[in-house]
């Protein structure tokens, strides 16, 4: 393990803690003595996680994988936090490569219509106080269709939609002074506007499987919450961990 630093940031990143193996860089950032502002990254995962138990792809140095440490939000609403991170990530690729990811709710960054970026944003709670978020953030960078292996028309990498190859520690401290800008600047409110500029399928027919909602995807509310327009005029409003899904 070697310590680095992201040179233009003030406080996210001054430490980035380099492993080459992990399991996974979110059970590092929680387990180990890491504060505010630390960054556990690693070139490769074993046991990469997604929600839900699912697992994330990470056994080809090609990718970013890391996890920031955050012992404070600037939010009161840490679901609304939970979107920061996916806008960041967006907001880097579309300033440093010209292209318009969107938003998939709730914590994946798509192009066009395949993933190239997930964010699992985890909470450790002692006596019902937050103490402190770990965000997992998986970034496909340099990876070829067969290093994707198993996600073919699902998920695409930077180079793939660029053909450029991409600097992994650059590409880190970039989104990483994205973030803290946007950590440092903006408010809820705007927070909710960019995200649902950002939207994927908005405006679209969408269903949530195993619940039998189904209706049109108006974005999100100030709180947070996913909202659908369904069939009979009323709106839903549905937070957590929940999956989106196109109809037809
Ligand atoms: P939803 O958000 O609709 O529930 P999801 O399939 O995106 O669905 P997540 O738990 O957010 O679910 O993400 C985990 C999923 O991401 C995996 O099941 C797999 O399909 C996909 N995945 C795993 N590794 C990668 C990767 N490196 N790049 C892109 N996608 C990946
Ligand atoms: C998802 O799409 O469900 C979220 C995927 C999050 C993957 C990243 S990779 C770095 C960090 N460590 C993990 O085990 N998961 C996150």
């Amino acid at each position: 393990m070697n310590v680095k630093s992201c040179p233009n940031t003030n406080w996210l990143g001054k430490r980035v803690f380099h492993f080459k193996v992990l399991a996974s860089t979110n059970t590092e950032a929680k387990e180990g003595n890491y504060s505010h502002g630390d960054i556990v990254l690693a070139d490769k995962q074993t046991a990469g996680r997604g929600r839900k138990g699912r697992s994330w792809v990470s056994e080809t140095d090609k990718g970013l994988y890391f996890s920031a440490v955050l012992e404070s939000i600037p939010f009161k609403n840490p679901v609304l936090f939970s979107f920061l991170f996916p806008l960041g990530v967006k907001e880097s690729i579309q300033r440093l490569y010209n292209i318009k990811p969107k938003i998939k709710l709730p914590n994946d960054v798509y192009i066009r219509d395949k993933k190239v970026s997930g964010v699992l944003t985890e909470t450790q709670v002692i006596a019902g106080k937050i103490q402190r978020f770990v965000v997992g953030v998986g970034v496909n960078l340099n990876q070829t269709e067969r290093e994707l292996k198993g996600l073919e028309g699902v998920a695409t990498s930077l180079f793939l939609e660029t053909g450029k190859a991409v600097d992994k520690f650059s590409f880190l401290c970039h989104l990483l002074e994205t973030v803290e800008g946007l950590m440092e600047n903006l408010t809820e409110e705007e927070l909710v506007k960019q995200v649902n500029n950002s939207i994927m399928w908005k405006g679209e027919e969408v269903y949530i499987p195993d619940t039998g909602i189904n209706g049109i995807l108006e974005g999100i509310n100030k709180e947070g919450y996913i909202t659908i327009r369904t069939k009979d005029g009323t709106t839903t409003a549905l937070s957590g961990d929940l999956s989106l899904r196109r109809k037809g």
